[in-house]
C-alpha cells in the first residue's frame, strides 16, 4: 500500500453534514504524518436562513461544489490522483443525502485512478485526530461534543472503540443551538450564546445541572432547554441584559453538568488502566471551542492526573484531514477494506456496535 518512496498518501472526502471537505494526508517513513491540504466548504450561510441544517440544500451544496474541492485539495497538496495511494471516504453517519454524493464520487474517483477506496466511519475521524496531531498512543478517552454527538469514547486502538456514556436525549451542541434559537440568536447557536454569556450574569438564573451525581455515567440536555425555555417565557420580553444572564447561566449549567460527567468516566479510565501514568482525555466536535466548557475540563483532567488535549479548532469541527488519516490508520492496521466499492450509506453508524442502544447513540442528523 505504500508508494514507492516509502509514504502513504490519502485521499479524503468528507460530506455527512454541512461541510463538503477534502484533504491529502502523508506519512512518512519515520512515521510522522503531515497534512498536505485540508479544504473545508461550510454551508453556514446557505441555513441560516433556516435557522438549521436542511439535508435536501445540504446534498444539492455538495453536489455543486465536491469536484472543486477534490481539486483544490489535490492542487494544494501539489499532487494528480496517480500520487495518492488510496481514496478515503466518510461512509456514515450522516445525513443520507451528503453521505451519498461523498461516497459515489469516491467510488468513482477511486475506480478511474484504479486506487482503493476506504468507507470511513466519521467518528472514528474524530476519535483518531488526536494520534495524528499529538502523536497520542492508545487507548485513551475521548469526549466528542458536537451537533450530533455528545459521547464518551475509550479508544483502544483502530476499529476498537467503547462507548462508555451518551446523551440520553439530545446533544450538547443542539442544546446550544436550540436556547439561541429561544433566545433570538443567529444559527449556528453555540458561538453567539457564548460571546453573550461573556457580558452576563451567571448566576441570575438557577439552571439544572442534568443528572449530576448520578452513578449512571450518561448526559442528558432536554431538562436543561426545557427550564431555559420556561425562563425566557417567564422573563419576555427579553432585554439585551436578559439574553446575555440566560446565556452564562445556561453555559455555567452546561459546563458544571459536563464536568461532573466526564469525571466519572476519567476515574473509571483509572480504575481500569492503573499502569498507565499520564492518561488522556481528547476533545473533538465543534463545542469544545467553547472556552468555558474547555476551562471546565481542563481543571476536571489535572485534578485526575490526566493530560487535556484539544486539536487546533478547525480540526475539531468537521473536516476531511480527519477523513484521511482515519484512512491511513487502517491501511497501516491492515484494516482496508476489500468490499468498500459496494459498500451503502449508513445513516447510523455508531463506534461502538455493542453496547445497549441509547436515543442518542450513533446517530448524527440535522444539527437542528
Ligand atoms: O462539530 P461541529 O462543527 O459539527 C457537527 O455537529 O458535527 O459542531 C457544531 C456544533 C453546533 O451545534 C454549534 O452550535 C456548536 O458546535 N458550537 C459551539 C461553539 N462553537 C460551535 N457550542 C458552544 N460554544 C461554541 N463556541
Ligand atoms: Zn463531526
Amino acid at each position: 500500500m505504500e508508494s514507492s518512496d516509502g509514504l502513504i498518501r490519502v485521499l479524503g472526502i468528507e460530506t455527512s453534514c454541512d461541510e463538503t471537505a477534502a484533504s491529502v494526508v502523508e506519512l512518512r517513513g519515520d512515521q510522522a504524518a503531515e497534512i498536505r491540504s485540508s479544504v473545508v466548504l461550510s454551508q453556514i450561510e446557505e441555513h441560516a436562513a433556516f435557522g438549521g441544517v436542511v439535508p435536501e440544500i445540504a446534498a444539492r451544496a455538495h453536489v455543486e461544489s465536491l469536484d472543486g474541492i477534490v481539486e483544490a485539495a489535490l492542487e494544494d497538496a501539489g499532487m494528480g490522483l496517480a500520487d495518492v495511494d488510496a481514496v478515503a471516504v466518510t461512509a456514515g453517519p450522516g445525513l443520507v443525502g451528503g453521505l451519498i454524493v461523498g461516497l459515489m464520487t469516491a467510488k468513482a474517483i477511486a475506480a478511474a485512478a484504479g486506487k482503493p477506496l476506504l468507507a470511513i466511519n466519521h467518528l472514528e475521524g474524530h476519535a483518531l485526530t488526536a494520534r495524528l496531531t499529538d502523536g497520542l498512543a492508545f487507548p485513551y478517552l475521548l469526549l466528542l461534543v458536537s451537533g450530533g454527538h455528545t459521547q464518551i469514547v475509550l479508544v483502544r486502538g483502530v476499529g476498537d472503540y467503547q462507548r462508555w456514556a451518551t446523551t440520553i436525549d439530545d446533544a450538547l451542541g443542539e442544546a446550544f443551538d436550540k436556547t439561541a434559537k429561544m433566545l433570538g440568536l443567529a444559527y449556528p447557536g453555540g458561538p453567539n450564546v457564548e460571546k453573550e454569556a461573556m457580558r452576563g450574569d451567571a448566576s441570575r438564573f438557577a439552571f439544572p445541572r442534568p443528572m449530576k451525581g448520578s452513578a449512571q455515567p450518561d448526559f442528558s440536555f432536554s431538562g436543561l432547554k426545557t427550564a431555559v425555555r420556561q425562563a425566557a417565557g417567564a422573563a419576555a420580553p427579553l432585554s439585551d441584559s436578559d439574553v446575555a444572564d440566560v446565556c452564562a447561566s445556561f453555559q455555567e449549567a452546561v459546563s458544571d453538568a459536563l464536568a461532573d460527567r466526564v469525571a466519572r468516566s476519567l476515574a473509571r479510565f483509572r480504575e481500569e488502566f492503573p499502569d498507565i501514568a499520564q492518561p488522556a482525555l481528547v476533545v473533538a466536535g465543534g463545542v469544545a471551542a467553547n472556552r468555558q466548557i474547555r476551562a471546565e475540563l481542563e481543571a476536571q483532567c489535572s485534578q485526575q492526573g490526566f493530560r487535556f488535549i484539544a486539536p487546533p479548532h478547525e480540526l475539531c469541527t468537521d473536516n476531511a484531514a480527519m477523513i484521511a488519516w482515519a484512512g491511513i490508520e487502517r491501511l497501516r492496521a491492515g484494516l482496508g477494506q476489500d468490499d468498500a466499492a459496494s459498500f451503502v450509506p449508513r445513516s447510523r453508524w455508531p463506534l461502538d456496535e455493542v453496547s445497549r442502544p441509547l436515543v442518542g447513540f450513533g446517530r448524527r442528523g440535522a444539527k437542528a
